[in-house]
């Protein structure tokens, strides 16, 4: 099938090589000449295991084409995914809609009347009605829209699109229907579930999905805050509930809390949209999740305040800054947050971070850059673990110990061996435990 992909972020791009890797022929649009030029030369402009791989593989096979804009070559596709971001509006809570209403309008100038459009970005609900109206308008025929978001997570994006729990779409017309199971074809015939919902429906499960993904990680960091002050261990007690399989044992890992491009916005977009329908209150607690999300980065705060005193010319060493492992995205990251934070109260914060110190260079110059992790710790008065990167559960901590000036570790995200390292002379203070000595 020929289809474009409009918009080529962590979305667009993963989408459009896993739509190669199913056979299509995929024309890639993106107006950002640096990512379109990266891309169409096989270079990935962020960090995506796997991706960057397959990407080259899907331009040399044909299969995968680049442009800036539409033209008649991309208007006689027979379906558009639309994957531009709607980040958080600036100033406000809600979410921005001005890329999708725009990548939308400028689409219906080209599209046949045959085509389908599939947004695949995360919106509020009630965006694709107004877009099919728009659209509709521009065409001078009833545009085939359809609503079919995607679940990918960062650092296993192209094996979750290849691969997904289910494909959800929200139709309008059974041609949309039919369009997207032949795209999705070689996925469904291993037996993902296709599901077929009203389009609002399919709007809100990208929402409720993530809603619920949030709430379950502050939950357990809620508890993590009775646990404190209560001489109990939120590590042992995730374990413990997470035996019940009607809580199940994922998304219950304590420690700074979710960062990144969708869960912290989504979760606040979906708040602005509950109250302009009317419904605020049925989501309220979202801002809870949100609050006791923030309130893990207060305490960190405070932990190094408590551990060092005043923070002026105190040497503090950050593992990992990206919001989670295999990824170099600083969107809204709990290690980034802290650490500029710290950095604001006097300290000289050395970043260590096995992808992330490039884009780094650019969000935030004040701190600190080391590749060298034993070089990035000496004469650390503090470390602070900020994102569980596999590299740091493999650090001796005799020899790390070693170049620090303080053997004194916040493990920020509760995957350091406790044991091993207080066996080493660390004192080392785990988020939502008890365990400080050394
Ligand atoms: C998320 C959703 O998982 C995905 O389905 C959606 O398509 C996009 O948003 P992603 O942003 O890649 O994916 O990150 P995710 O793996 O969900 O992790 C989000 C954040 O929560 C990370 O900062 C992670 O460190 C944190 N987290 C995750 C926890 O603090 N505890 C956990 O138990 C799980």
């Amino acid at each position: 099938m020929k289809v474009t992909v409009i918009g080529l972020g962590y979305l667009g791009a993963t989408h459009a090589v896993a739509m190669a890797e199913l056979g299509h022929e995929v024309i890639g649009i993106e107006p950002d000449s640096k990512k379109l030029e990266s891309l169409a030369a096989g270079i990935l402009p962020f960090h995506e295991p796997g991706l960057d791989a397959a990407l080259p593989k899907a331009i040399s096979s044909g299969k995968l084409t680049f442009q800036s804009e539409h033209n008649e070559n991309s208007a006689s596709a027979d379906l558009h995914f639309i994957c531009v971001g709607t980040p958080q509006t600036k100033g406000s809570d809600a979410a921005d809609t001005t890329y999708v209403v725009a990548a939308a309008k400028e689409l219906a100038k080209w599209i046949k009347p045959t085509a389908v459009v599939a947004g695949k970005s995360t919106v509020p609900v009630g965006t694709a009605a107004t877009l099919k109206t728009a659209m509709t308008e521009i065409a001078g025929f009833e545009v085939h829209l359809a609503w079919n978001p995607e679940f990918l997570r960062e650092g296993t994006a192209l094996e979750d699109s290849l691969k997904p729990d289910r494909i959800v779409v929200g139709t309008w017309s059974q041609h949309s229907v039919d369009v997207l199971r032949e795209v999705y074809a070689p996925i469904l015939a291993t037996g993902t579930p296709f599901l077929e919902l009203d389009v609002p429906t399919a709007e809100l499960v990208k929402v409720a999905a993530n809603a619920f993904l949030a709430t379950k990680i502050s939950f357990i960091n809620a508890m993590a805050e009775v646990a404190e002050v209560s001489g109990a261990d939120a590590v042992a007690l995730a374990r413990a509930i997470g035996y019940d399989e009607r809580i199940g044992n994922k998304f219950l890992r304590t420690g700074i809390g979710f960062g990144g491009g969708c869960l912290p916005k989504d979760i606040r977009g979906f708040v602005a949209r509950a109250e302009e329908l009317g419904v605020g209150s049925a989501v309220d607690f979202l801002k809870d999740v949100d609050a006791v999300n923030l309130r893990r980065r207060d305490k960190v705060v405070e932990l190094a305040k408590s551990e060092l005193g005043s923070l002026t010319g105190k040497a503090v060493t950050m593992l990992g800054i990206s919001f989670k492992p295999d990824s170099d995205d600083l969107r809204d990251s709990p290690a980034l947050e802290i650490s500029q934070r710290l950095t604001a109260l006097g300290a000289k914060v050395t970043v260590h971070d096995p992808v992330s110190l490039t884009p780094l260079a650019t969000r935030s110059p004040e701190l600190y850059r080391e590749e060298d992790l034993l070089k990035a710790a000496t004469g650390a008065n503090l470390v602070i673990l900020g994102t569980e990167w596999k590299h740091y559960r493999e650090i001796d901590p005799i020899e790390f110990g070693k170049v620090v000036s303080t053997k004194t570790i916040i493990d920020g995200r509760n995957v350091l061996d406790v044991p091993k390292w207080q066996a080493a002379g660390w004192r080392v203070i785990a988020l939502g435990r008890n365990v400080h000595n050394g």
